[in-house]
């Protein structure tokens, strides 16, 4: 099927075209119809006569806003006195000498060229294919893409292998409780969706990769905030080998400089980004994460570093649970104080932080077999728990095991900083509701008895 794109009609002044997109809107003034007509490129202003192509003028008639038409006609200059300077295609226009409709239009439930800010949530979610026709959503996810699309340009160029690490696994331990997905060919037993890549990425190390990364998808249940997102969420996922902590930072640290700076055309607020350790940090702002800016500029990002975090410490649920993760490796001259007082251990965790948010965390890793089973321990696992939940990767260190340590920044939470968007959900296709469900195909939902009967699986309601 032959189409030119709206984005490269330019330069066809004189020349016969054949558009293909969506009605964005028409104005009718009697014997002269425009439709400003959008596809995925821009929007161009077509223009249909009574008495110049009786047939287009009177398709144009019937085409109501959002229905899928093709055009033919030439395009032309428009006079001196119409020309919009808001529109890519401002000077020119298309005469139609042909419309047709491919695919008619219901009128849409909201309006789709506002910034969509003021429609219920709710509803732009149930019709999310509808709600990303908006221009800043596109934009959004243009710009997910172009960084996306850098990262692995750039750690290509590093020497980086990027590498799908399995969905249907076992729990691997970041925080949050685990999303379980029954097995039918060993009833009563559940894979888990992975937290994060965390440990196969430790796993790639041992196999010698040395440079890993992944555009990771990670599932976690947890109660969702404006930056933390139910269900899924993405990571820029890295792992390194041979590594000091200084190397991650650095390394991390120009390809954020250059995210910022090439592809968002931003400024850093600070460069090198500025360093705090937790103590310094919970002392100036009272918190690990903040925000460097004065006035909060939108087009400046200020990235920081938080760093000697304790290994350790109390949650409300757990007496004593990681800061990290337990693979998270100590600092070396607080050994000691595991056997002592653990709460006092510092660890070679990092956080990079951007304009008050959290927006990657990382570490030096635990490669020692002893010191492994005893974070384990000291974290209240039992030897059988140990054995059960992380015995893969005891063993795997017995094989020589590489000094490794990555990071994982989010790619929704940096993106959300970036856009300066009030939610994560602005910068996804797809994003859960606050409540748990799926935009457009509503799922969690209700499976036949068949399918439970295959899994070995009986429901029953909890009051
Ligand atoms: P951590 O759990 O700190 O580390 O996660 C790293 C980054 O992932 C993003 N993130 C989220 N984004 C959206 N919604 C969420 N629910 C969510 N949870 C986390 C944040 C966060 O900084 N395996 C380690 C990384 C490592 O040690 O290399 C990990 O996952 O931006």
């Amino acid at each position: 099927m032959h189409k030119n794109y709206i984005g490269e009609i330019n330069g066809l002044v004189g020349q016969k075209v054949e558009l293909k997109g969506w009605v964005q809107s028409r104005r009718d003034h009697g014997q002269l119809i425009f439709i400003d007509l959008r596809d995925s490129t821009g929007i161009v202003q077509i223009v249909t006569t009574s008495d110049s192509c009786k047939s287009a003028y009177e398709t144009a008639q019937e085409a109501r806003n959002e229905t899928v038409i093709s055009v033919t006609g030439t395009v032309r200059n428009r006079s001196e006195k119409y020309i919009n300077p808001k529109l890519a295609t401002g000077k020119i226009e298309v005469a139609a000498e042909e419309i047709r409709i491919t695919s008619s239009a219901k009128e849409v439930p909201f309006p789709i060229d506002t910034d969509g800010h003021e429609i219920d949530e709710f509803i732009r979610l149930k019709y999310r294919y509808l709600d990303l026709r908006r221009p800043r959503l596109i934009h959004n996810l243009r710009i997910r893409h172009q960084v996306i699309q850098f990262i692995r340009n750039y750690l290509t160029a590093k020497g980086f292998l990027e590498v799908e690490t399995p969905i249907l696994s076992k729990a691997t331990p970041e925080g949050a409780r685990d999303f379980l997905v029954p097995s039918r060919l060993q009833p009563g037993s559940f894979y888990a969706l992975p937290q994060s890549p965390q440990q196969y990425k430790q796993l790639l190390m041992v196999a010698g990769l040395e440079k890993y990364f992944q555009i990771a998808r990670c599932f976690r249940d947890e109660d969702p905030r404006s930056d933390r997102a139910y269900g899924e969420f993405t990571q820029l996922d890295l792992e390194m080998s041979f590594v000091t902590q200084e190397d991650i930072l650095s390394l991390t640290e120009s390809l954020f400089t250059k995210i910022v700076e090439e592809v968002l055309g931003k400024k850093v607020f600070q460069k090198p980004f500025p360093r705090f350790s937790y103590d310094e940090a919970i002392k100036k702002y009272g918190a690990d994460k903040f925000d460097l800016r004065k006035k909060k500029d939108p087009d400046v990002m200020a990235l920081a570093w938080v760093l000697d975090f304790p290994l350790f410490e109390k949650t409300e649920t757990r007496e004593i649970s990681s800061t990290h993760h337990p693979f998270t490796a100590p600092k070396d001259e607080d050994l000691p104080l595991l056997d002592s007082e653990p709460m006092k251990a510092r660890s070679w965790q990092h956080d990079l932080i951007c304009n008050g948010l959290e927006v990657g965390g990382g570490s030096i890793r635990i490669t020692n077999a002893d010191i492994q089973q005893k974070i384990f321990e000291i974290l209240g696992h039992t030897p059988e728990e140990i054995h059960q939940k992380f015995g893969h990767l005891l063993e795997a260190f017995k094989y020589g095991v590489p000094p490794h340590g990555g990071i994982a920044p989010g790619i929704d939470r940096f993106l959300m900083a970036a856009l300066n968007e009030p939610n994560l959900r602005e910068v996804m296709a797809f994003p859960m509701t606050s409540g748990g469900r799926t935009a457009v195909m509503d799922a969690p939902s209700i499976v036949s008895k068949e399918q439970l009967d295959e899994l070995g699986i009986k429901t029953k309601t909890i009051e």
